[in-house]
């Protein structure tokens, strides 16, 4: 499972940058993404799952593209409300929809 909450703060501009703690949501999508794909390079037939910012159906297939067997959400939940995965889902069939992808494994397949 990748990945975890940040200490990092950098490029972040908010009077509250320097509280203590975890950072979760959208400032770790490109960190996310960036581990994942490492990670797919040498995880051939290991599942492998995605959390960090994922926020849109956008996020979730960029994700499912780059390798994740399965994608987490958390803090997007948390603002997105009870609706939010199935906002996304649907997002993610009608881009499916809109690129003619008929399957997640076609959407997975490398
Ligand atoms: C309030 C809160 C509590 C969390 N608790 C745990 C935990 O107990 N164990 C863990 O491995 N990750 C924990 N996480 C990290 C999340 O599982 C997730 O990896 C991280 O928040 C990044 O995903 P997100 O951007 O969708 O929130 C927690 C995150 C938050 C915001």
């Amino acid at each position: 499972m990748a990945v975890n909450t940040t200490l990092a703060r950098e490029g972040l501009r908010s009077p509250l940058a320097g509280e203590a703690g975890g950072l979760s949501g959208r400032p770790l999508k490109g960190r996310a993404l960036e581990v994942l794909r490492h990670l797919a390079e040498g995880a051939e037939g290991l599942a492998l799952v995605s959390v960090g910012g994922v926020e849109t159906p956008w996020d979730l297939w960029e994700r499912l593209k780059a390798g994740a067997s399965l994608v987490q959400v958390y803090t997007g939940f948390v603002y997105g409300g009870p609706l939010f995965p199935r906002r996304l889902l649907l997002g993610l069939l009608r881009l499916m929809e809109a690129e003619g992808v008929p399957s997640l494994r076609e959407l997975r397949r490398p």
